[in-house]
């Protein structure tokens, strides 16, 4: 791995041995940008690549240059990376190289970040520009892995002036590519339907997909990526941009009139602005830009291993994760002590290995309308405490795990009758409620130490292995009492700082547990908390069919060992449909695996069945959570009734792969399974779950994984084998034959 700056060429070069990203210093000092795409040879130079920039803005057509960290109102009318507005109110910058250098591994940024763990991983370009009539200097870093085929993108921007500057967009990656023949992947949805798959053809002008609601949200996902209309999952080139950032986002692209595409990333630059005193710095969250032209499955894999491996970070980024099971769709807010200790009973009894305490157990919260902020245990439902119950729980050789919800206050709370100035809001205007709440500013570092300081002596007051750390909504009003006027528009930035904060403080405080986020389901389910939690709740839909379309889309960017998937009980509570107890964790096992239903209530066959879930999801549990997934089949395949995919160890010699037929059609004709990541010289035995049977009509001999792959495997008729019925499943589990 290099990162080659060429003098004599003005160009650097950042090279591995899967890709390239290449740029120059145009000669009138301008980043400019001439290549992403597989490895190019080294010591070579590739100006003729790119244009120069006199001749881009210079004349009158404004033909354009590709450029790394653009700027607007010189000529360039496509979208900026960068706007800072000056002391005479203009936003015109010229900014022109002054220096740069190469360091070993990837400096810290002080925001959540991917890292390095041993030397010589990584290398960091950083390139210094500056526009000496703004005083301005802007950093730019690019981190480039020796095994990944990805580059890290951020920017820090510094006032070296004697006055105030505006920083009104500051992107963290802008990329311009040759052409605009591409397609647009969002992850796109609403509250339980996070993060379903969109593919559109990219057309004139711009097309954008973002967030304003104080939280990378629900809505769409701070992950786009540009693929070739002929991309599919095995083939072609694709092009992932991915934002280690929680809050308000902006993921643009834009096709200007001579066809050629801008892709920027970053900050929404909506209703931002940060005032840079002279000599502060402002520091974007970083964009992880990847490429494959082998098509999405090895896309996808490169932000999987990075992010389990250089983002997630703590005791548990490499440890198996425990089965849970969680009592919201249990119980609700109607529990006590016993209820809990006989709900962990039974789940011990089924395997279980941690019971979670979902809301509810604190202040007086008998439905969601108080009591966020009081961080006092309810003595009504649980007269011993959070300690008496988690106790019982651990007796029963189970750990205990408590759901909470730091960022948040209600009306009705002690904490509000306190300080009623810390929730988010504007003193002239009324709040506005969601879900019977509000959101505390987070931008109050007051507000941050008050509830470091509760939350720890909560967790410290029991043994507590597990923490699932709610968000339940989003900012309205946004505003903050501590800033002045002009610099409002920095509130929603300050307030994501204060919860990483937050979260820096107490992971750091209790090292030994086990973080999941969550959002109301999946509405905060981006890298920048990855780096705190090492997993989070997917959606509040634990549908099974539902689940097949969000777990799906999930996995363009994220590892399952991030993605917390329970069974629940039937009819499911968000859509009333009612799936085989079977089909529920053949979903569920492709992330980390729990349930969310009241077992005291099953009948024994569901008794022995789920035993019989948690035994093999646990004899599978490092193949499932840190194994190589691949997507097959889903959503725009065919008519989307069909979906596949699996997971294969490190070793290739085992692989799991599911098969999910939404509704059963009559009289369907052949269909097969095409495995992937197999070893094609491996023979694999190939079994049905749960009883390892042979798939009809396959001889009783282990097959190649050659043929598998290539041919396929014959899925059974729904005529007449188990998956006649809607919404059923078929599980294969391959294991490779000793010796090869
Ligand atoms: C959110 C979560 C749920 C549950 C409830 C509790 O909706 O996503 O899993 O914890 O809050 O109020």
């Amino acid at each position: 791995m290099t990162i080659e700056w060429n003098a004599d060429a003005s160009e650097f070069h950042l090279r591995n041995g899967q890709i390239s990203y290449i740029g120059r210093i145009l000669d009138n000092g301008w980043a400019g940008h001439l290549y992403f795409g597989p490895a190019l040879t080294d010591g070579r130079t590739y100006a003729h690549l790119g244009r120069d920039g006199f001749y881009g803005f210079s004349n009158r057509l404004g033909e354009p240059i590709a450029l790394e960290y653009p700027t607007g109102g010189s000529g360039d009318y496509r979208p900026p990376a960068l706007v800072v507005e000056q002391a005479d109110g203009s936003t015109v910058l010229d900014l022109r190289h002054r220096s740069h250098r190469i360091l070993p591994g990837k400096p810290a940024i002080g925001l959540p970040a991917t890292y390095t763990e041993v030397g010589g991983e990584a290398e960091t370009l950083e390139i210094t520009l500056e526009d000496p009539i703004a005083a301005l200097e802007v950093q730019l870093l690019y981190t480039l892995y020796r095994d990944r085929p990805v580059v890290v993108r951020s920017a820090r921007v510094v006032n070296r002036g004697k006055t105030p500057l505006i920083v009104r967009t500051a992107m963290s990656a802008s990329l311009d590519v040759p052409d605009a023949e591409w397609q647009l992947i969002t992850l796109s949805g609403e509250w339980a339907r996070e993060r379903h798959v969109e593919r559109h053809a990219l057309r004139p002008g711009k097309q954008s997909v973002a967030s304003n609601r104080g939280a990378s949200s629900h809505q769409q996902n701070p992950f786009v990526a540009l693929v070739r209309s002929t991309t599919t999952e095995d083939a072609g080139e694709a092009i992932g941009f991915s934002l280690v950032y929680s809050g308000n986002f902006l993921a643009e692209a834009e096709v200007e009139p001579y066809g050629t595409a801008r892709v920027r990333i970053g900050i929404n630059p909506e209703a931002f602005a940060w005032l840079l005193d002279p000599g502060a710095e402002f520091q974007t969250p970083e964009a992880v830009l990847a490429y494959s032209n082998t098509g999405l499955d090895d896309l996808s894999a490169a932000y999987h291993s990075l992010y389990r491996e250089r983002l997630a970070r703590g005791a548990w980024r490499d440890r198996p994760r425990p089965v849970v099971l969680n009592n919201w769709e249990a119980t609700y807010f109607d529990f006590d002590e016993d209820k809990l200790v006989e709900i962990a009973t039974v789940a011990r009894d089924l395997g279980i290995e941690l019971f979670v305490l979902d809301d509810g157990w604190f202040g007086h919260r008998d439905d969601d309308t108080t009591s966020l902020g009081d961080w006092q245990v309810d003595r009504r439902k649980l007269p011993g405490g959070i300690e008496s119950v988690a106790r019982k729980v651990e007796a029963l050789g189970l750990r205990f795990g408590l759901w909470m919800e730091p960022e948040m206050i209600s009306r009705a709370s002690q904490l509000y009758a306190d300080h009623p100035d810390w929730a988010v809001g504007i003193p002239s205007r009324p709040r506005t409620e969601s879900r019977n709440q509000y959101v505390l500013d987070m931008s109050k570092p007051e507000v941050v130490d008050y509830l470091f300081g509760v939350l720890s002596s909560v967790l410290g007051s029991a043994p507590i292995s597990y923490v699932k750390w709610d968000m339940n909504r989003t900012i309205t009003e946004p505003f903050t009492t501590t800033l002045p006027a002009w610099r409002q528009g920095e509130f929603m930035h300050r307030h994501i700082l204060g919860v990483y904060s937050l979260y820096d403080r107490l992971t750091r405080a209790f090292p030994g547990i086990l973080f999941e986020s969550c959002a109301g389901g999946g509405g905060r389910f981006d890298p920048g908390l990855l780096a705190f939690a090492p997993q989070g709740w997917t959606s509040d839909d634990t549908d099974a069919v539902e689940r097949l379309a969000i777990q799906w889309g999930t996995s363009f960017a994220y590892p399952l060992s991030a993605m917390a998937a329970h069974v629940s009980a039937v009819p499911n509570h968000q859509t009333g449909r009612i799936t085989p107890l079977a089909t529920r964790a053949a979903v569920a096992f492709f992330g980390v695996f729990g349930y969310e239903l009241d077992p005291t209530k099953l009948s024994a066959e569901e008794r022995a069945e789920i035993a019989g879930q948690v035994a093999f999801y646990k004899r599978w549990r490092d193949v499932f959570q840190f194994g190589r997934f691949h997507r097959i089949r889903g959503p725009l395949d065919g008519d989307g009734n069909e979906y596949s995919w699996m997971v294969v160890s490190d070793d290739r010699r085992a692989a799991i792969a599911g098969h999910f037929q939404i509704l059963s059609r009559p009289n369907p004709g052949p269909r097969r399974i095409h495995f992937r990541g197999l070893d094609p010289k491996l023979s694999y035995r190939v079994g049905i779950w749960p009883d390892n049977s042979t798939p009809a009509g396959l001889p009783p001999r282990p097959l190649g994984g050659d043929v598998l792959m290539s041919a396929g495997l014959a899925i059974e008729s729904n005529r007449t084998s188990a998956l006649q019925g809607d919404f059923r499943a078929r599980l294969y589990v391959l294991e490779a034959v000793s010796p090869d």
